[in-house]
């Protein structure tokens, strides 16, 4: 809106790079047809379902609300009031990451290669900053789009084509033939984004899986952004939680970890990143340089970490109490995600993830694109999902559910589902 107001021209320069993305992030277009659609059909809007974001739907956990409560009762007294904390995150927190996403399964990483954060989101996207430009970076198709887009902000990319495929990125394509896990490039590449379990296949990355991809990185003297977001939702005894599970991966990845969609903190916002004090990356003149300096540089320069109530929260859901407690959140959406699976397989439908994973990944009914599913799943069944080709040109033709929500909604999802008789 500028109403009256008038523009001036000025000469102060923008990033041009903005320019080049796309039609916008994936998830404000499918917010901008819903709101379209709930304007424009407001009785039906009504009984609107929402499956596409993956969003929690359940409450915080007890364990993580009792500490929040405390952290914020010290916050109102004299003698145990803080203001600013450790850019790095309290080490209480830290602490406690170590010790129990990695220590417990024997993987050696230190109290201070966690870097606490406010999302992995944020955590993927800010790590360019310390990489140079000119690297090849590799991504796959399908993928998580905030890696391709923060890509594309910062410049490391040309244009996009009539496919939103950007000049100057390696395309890994995920298809139902390798399991949607990418073959190992013939190319050389610097940078490689991996996100197991999978943001959207669902798909899951095998212990030699990723064995492969850390010879590669080593052999290729390349870096790993691996993204273990949904971790907690592994199943399978044998896949490995964590890249740094792959033996010498500490001397060639990063790790992004939230607390999102285990501990139901979307809105609470708590994340880590996990740099090595081994890795290494090189310099304009070819010297050798460990990125964990730059990173807490960056880090205690550009951030001031996360509240201190939300880090107490965070701390509890490692407690007895709160690892109770993630497990039902997370039995909860996996429960979900079984009824949303069989109800796409009982519709004749071929489906993947969703077994370590909270996404259902599907393929579209003959004839039907992604956002052609799209529009009918929101029309016809008032039910958002998100358009597999929203996530790259190897996902046409496919769509994701999300299994984030209640029970009695997803009930309710595979009935309107099964109703539209595809
Ligand atoms: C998704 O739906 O892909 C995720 O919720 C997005 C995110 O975690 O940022």
């Amino acid at each position: 809106w500028v109403g009256s107001r008038q523009r001036i021209s000025i000469m102060a320069r923008i990033n041009d790079n903005y320019l080049k993305l796309k039609a916008g992030y994936l998830f404000p277009e499918i917010g901008r047809r819903v709101t379209a659609f709930t304007e424009s059909q407001p009785d039906a809007a009504k009984k609107l379902i929402r499956c596409g974001i993956g969003d929690v739907t359940e409450p915080l956990p007890r364990a993580v609300r009792n500490a929040m409560h405390d952290a914020i009762d010290e916050l109102g007294e004299r003698e145990t009031f803080r203001g600013y904390g450790p850019e790095q995150g309290y080490d209480f927190l830290r602490k406690a990451i170590a010790e129990n996403c990695y220590r417990h399964r024997d993987i050696a990483i230190a109290d201070d290669e966690i870097f606490v954060s406010d999302g992995s989101k944020c955590d993927t996207g800010n790590f360019l900053d310390i990489l140079g430009p000119g690297n090849r970076i590799a991504i796959t198709d399908p993928v998580y789009p905030v890696y391709v887009d923060t890509n594309v902000m910062i410049g490391n990319t040309g244009e996009a084509d009539e496919n939103g495929a950007y000049e100057g990125l390696v395309y890994l394509p995920c298809t139902a033939d390798n399991n949607f896990v990418p073959a190992i490039p013939e190319e050389d590449v610097d940078l490689i984004y991996l996100c197991y379990p999978n943001n959207p296949t669902g798909a899951a990355a095998t212990r030699e899986q990723l064995a492969a991809w850390v010879e590669y990185a080593k052999a290729h003297q390349a870096i790993i952004l691996y993204d273990a977001a949904y971790e907690a939702f592994i199943s399978d005894p044998e896949v490995p939680h964590s890249i740094y599970e792959i033996p010498g991966a500490e001397t060639c990845a990063v790790e992004f970890r939230s607390f999102s969609k285990n501990g139901g903190f979307t809105g609470v916002r708590c994340a880590f990143t996990v740099v090595p004090k081994v890795l290494m990356g090189m310099t304009a003149s070819g010297e050798s340089q460990a990125l964990h300096p730059l990173w807490n540089r960056r880090m205690c320069t550009k951030f001031n970490s996360v509240s201190y109530p939300v880090q107490r929260g965070a701390e509890a859901l490692f407690s007895d109490e709160g690892k109770a407690e993630v497990a039902e959140l997370i039995a909860h959406y996996m429960g979900n995600a079984k009824l949303l699976s069989d109800a796409c397989l009982e519709m004749g439908l071929s489906v993947f993830g969703g077994v370590n994973a909270p996404y259902i990944w599907v393929g579209c009914p003959q004839g039907i694109d992604s956002w052609g599913m799209f529009d009918k799943m929101l029309n016809e069944a008032n039910v958002v999902i998100t358009p597999g080709s929203g996530f790259g040109s190897a996902g046409e033709g496919y769509f994701r559910i999300s299994a984030f929500n209640s029970r009695a909604n997803v009930e309710e999802v595979c009935k309107r589902m099964q109703a539209l008789g595809l």
